[in-house]
C-alpha cells in the first residue's frame, strides 16, 4: 500500500523577526548568524500552533479538493502543541469542524514530517483519506536570551491531505521511506522543565530550564552523519544513485549542514532546496514548507524524484522518496 500527497498547505507567521533585531536582543551579528548558520530572518507567531495549523490544512483540503467531512484520520507532528494536554490534533479538529475520528500528535521533532508520512502509511489501509499536519511555534520554547539558540528558531506549519494511490491519482507518490533513532543523544537537545522529571516550579521558571538546551556541536556532527546514512540507504533499498534524484529537501537546520552533506554525498549545491534564509529551523514544519516551495517555483512538477531527509532531537532521523 502506498500513499500520495494529494495536495500540500503551509502558513507562516506574518510577523518577521530580522538578524538586525537580534543583535539588539543578544550578543550576536548579523555577519556571524549569515556566515555560520545562513539564517537572515525567521517568522514569529502570536498565536498558539492551532490557529497556523488550521491556515495550512484549510489550504491543503482546498487545494484537494477534499472536505473536511471526507477525513477520516487526524494527524499532528508537533512538540509545541498549544496545551501539554490534549494533543493539538483534536484542537484542530474542532477548528475545522471535522466530525469523530482519530486525532493524535506523535513527537519526532525535526523529524516529525518523515516519521508523520511513515504513520500514515501504516494506517492507510484503515483511513484512507488523512489530514496530516506537521507544525511548530518554536518561539514559545526558545530562549530570546541564549544567543546560541535563539538566533536559529522559527515558526510555520505545513499540511498535506493524504491519500492511498491508485491508478488515478498516483502524483507526489511516497515510494520508500527510513525512519530511526538513537535515544542516547537525547540529552543534546531537550526542554529540561515542564515535564515529568522536571514539572514546572518557580525555580525552573528562573533558571529558564523550560527553554530548549542544545550542544550545536555534537547535533551539527549528527545531523550530517545520519541524514547521508538514511539518504545513502534510502536510495540503495531501491536501486538508485543520487545521480538519479531531481532534488534533495533536507531539514533546514543549518546551511552549513546541508553544505557539508553535499560534499558527503558528491551532489552540487543546487541540488538541494534551501529556504532557510527566511524561515530558520522550525523543526517539524520545515520539510513541507520546502516541499511546498520548490513545487510553487518549479524546482520540482510531475513525475520528479525528490528525496526528503531529516534530523532532530532525539536524537532522530530519516528520508523519504517522493515520485512527484
Ligand atoms: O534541527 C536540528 C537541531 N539543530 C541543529 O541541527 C543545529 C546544529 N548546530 C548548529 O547549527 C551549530 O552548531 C550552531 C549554529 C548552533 C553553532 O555554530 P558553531 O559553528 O557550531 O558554533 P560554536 O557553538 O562552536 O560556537 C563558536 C563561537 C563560540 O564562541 P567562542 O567560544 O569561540 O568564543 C560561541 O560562543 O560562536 C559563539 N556563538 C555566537 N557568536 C555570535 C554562539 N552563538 C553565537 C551567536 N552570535 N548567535
Amino acid at each position: 500500500m502506498s500513499i500520495v500527497i494529494r495536495s500540500l498547505g503551509i502558513a507562516v507567521p506574518s510577523r518577521v523577526l530580522t538578524n538586525a533585531d537580534l543583535e539588539k536582543m543578544v550578543d550576536t551579528s548579523d555577519e556571524w548568524i549569515r556566515e555560520r548558520t545562513g539564517i537572515r530572518e525567521r517568522r514569529i507567531s502570536d498565536e498558539p500552533l492551532s490557529v497556523l495549523a488550521e491556515k495550512a490544512a484549510r489550504e491543503a483540503l482546498e487545494n484537494a479538493c477534499v472536505s473536511p467531512d471526507d477525513i477520516e484520520l487526524i494527524l499532528m507532528a508537533t512538540i509545541t502543541g498549544d496545551y501539554p494536554l490534549p494533543a493539538a490534533a483534536c484542537l484542530l479538529q474542532e477548528r475545522l469542524g471535522i466530525k469523530e475520528v482519530p486525532a493524535f500528535d506523535l513527537a519526532a521533532a525535526c523529524s516529525g514530517f518523515i516519521y508523520g508520512l511513515a504513520v500514515a502509511e501504516g494506517l492507510s489501509a484503515r483511513y484512507s483519506t488523512i489530514l496530516f499536519v506537521s507544525g511548530e511555534i518554536l518561539s514559545a520554547v526558545t530562549d530570546y536570551t541564549d544567543r546560541s539558540t535563539c538566533v536559529l528558531f522559527g515558526d510555520g506549519a505545513g499540511a498535506a491531505v493524504l491519500t492511498v494511490a491508485d491508478g488515478n491519482i498516483s502524483r507526489r507518490e511516497l515510494v520508500d521511506y527510513v525512519i530511526c533513532a538513537d535515544g542516547t543523544g537525547w540529552r543534546h537537545i531537550h526542554i529540561p522543565a515542564g515535564g515529568s522529571a522536571e514539572p514546572p516550579t518557580e525555580r525552573t521558571i528562573s533558571e529558564r530550564l523550560h527553554y530548549i538546551k542544545m550542544t550545536g556541536r555534537d547535533v551539527f556532527k549528527n545531523a550530517v552523519k545520519r541524514m547521508e546514512e538514511a539518504i545513502v540507504e534510502l536510495l540503495k533499498r531501491n536501486n538508485l544513485d543520487i545521480s538519479g534524484v531531481d532534488l534533495i529537501v533536507p531539514h533546514q537546520a543549518n546551511a552549513r549542514i546541508i553544505h557539508t552533506l553535499c560534499e558527503r554525498l558528491g551532489v552540487a549545491k543546487e541540488k538541494t532546496y534551501i529556504n532557510i534564509d527566511r524561515y530558520g529551523n522550525t523543526s517539524a514544519a520545515s520539510i513541507p514548507l520546502a516541499l511546498y516551495e520548490a513545487e510553487r517555483d518549479g524546482l520540482i512538477g510531475a513525475g520528479s524524484l525528490v528525496v526528503a531527509a531529516s534530523f532532530g532531537a532525539g536524537y532522530t532521523w530519516g528520508a523519504a522518496l517522493f515520485r512527484w
